[in-house]
């Protein structure tokens, strides 16, 4: 399980990272501690992309599908190098996990920033090409479990479903599977309080999701513990 946090809120007052910690307790207890990584991508934030790294994925775009392994062969400056020290271990972390669990807010109609750098980064020319066929296939056995909280505006302008949707599926993934906890304002905006039993409902229905997901999925080829 590869656990990603991007809401800016690190306090107990977040919803995205209360129940990703829920989905998180109940997987490693369904499936032990071996193989679960957490990235926190507020506390520990993955850099924006600057030029070295734009000069190093257009020289591996000209290689055609050039695997990770050989990536380092086609540096040619220390900024390089450190970016693709950035990056790789990302790569690496994404190409391991079996399950891919993304605390995200809606911030904006869309992602949050920290989540939007991490795939900016992540997605390096061929990091989940499959060589031989020069298709982005190596994340199709790869589920994903994106773990969202809306305040309360935007439901007609939600950006971030599709936007993830579309992203991950031009990855290969074909398992994309979104936990929303709706109106999460509803409890602190005065205009708002009428929601507030609907937001209730809808917190209760996702705390639920997340620990039965991890559990109900023990046997099933999804969800399962990484290789
Ligand atoms: C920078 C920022 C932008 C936000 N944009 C939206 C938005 O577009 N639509 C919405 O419904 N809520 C929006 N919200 C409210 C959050 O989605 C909501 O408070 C959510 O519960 C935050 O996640 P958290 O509880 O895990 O911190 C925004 C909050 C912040 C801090």
């Amino acid at each position: 399980l590869l656990h990603l946090d991007a809401g800016a809120n690190r306090s107990t007052e977040s919803i995205t990272r209360e129940l990703t910690a829920l989905f998180a307790d109940a997987w490693r207890t369904a499936h032990g501690d071996t193989g679960y990584r957490h990235r926190d991508l507020v506390a520990d934030p993955v850099p924006p992309l600057d030029t070295p790294f734009c000069a190093l994925g257009r020289r591996v775009e000209r290689h055609g599908p050039v695997p990770p392994d050989e990536v380092a062969a086609l540096v040619e400056c220390p900024a390089e190098a450190r970016e693709w020290a950035l990056t790789r271990p990302l790569i690496d972390e994404l190409l391991a996990a079996d399950t891919v669990l993304i605390g995200a807010p809606m911030y904006n109609y869309s992602v949050p920033a920290a989540l939007k750098a991490w795939i900016d980064r992540v997605t390096f020319p061929g990091a989940f090409t499959d060589r031989r066929t020069g298709r982005n296939t190596l994340l199709r056995g790869t589920n994903v479990v994106v773990v969202t909280a809306r305040g309360g505006f935007g439901a007609d302008t939600d950006f971030q479903t599709p936007y993830l949707r579309a992203y991950f599926g031009r990855l290969g993934v074909t398992d994309v599977r979104f936990i929303a906890a709706e109106r999460t304002l509803a409890g602190l905006v005065p205009r708002l309080a009428d929601q507030r039993p609907l937001a209730e409902r809808s917190l209760a229905a996702a705390r639920a999701e997340v620990v039965s997901l991890p559990v109900s999925s023990r046997d099933r080829p999804t969800l399962r513990p990484v290789r």
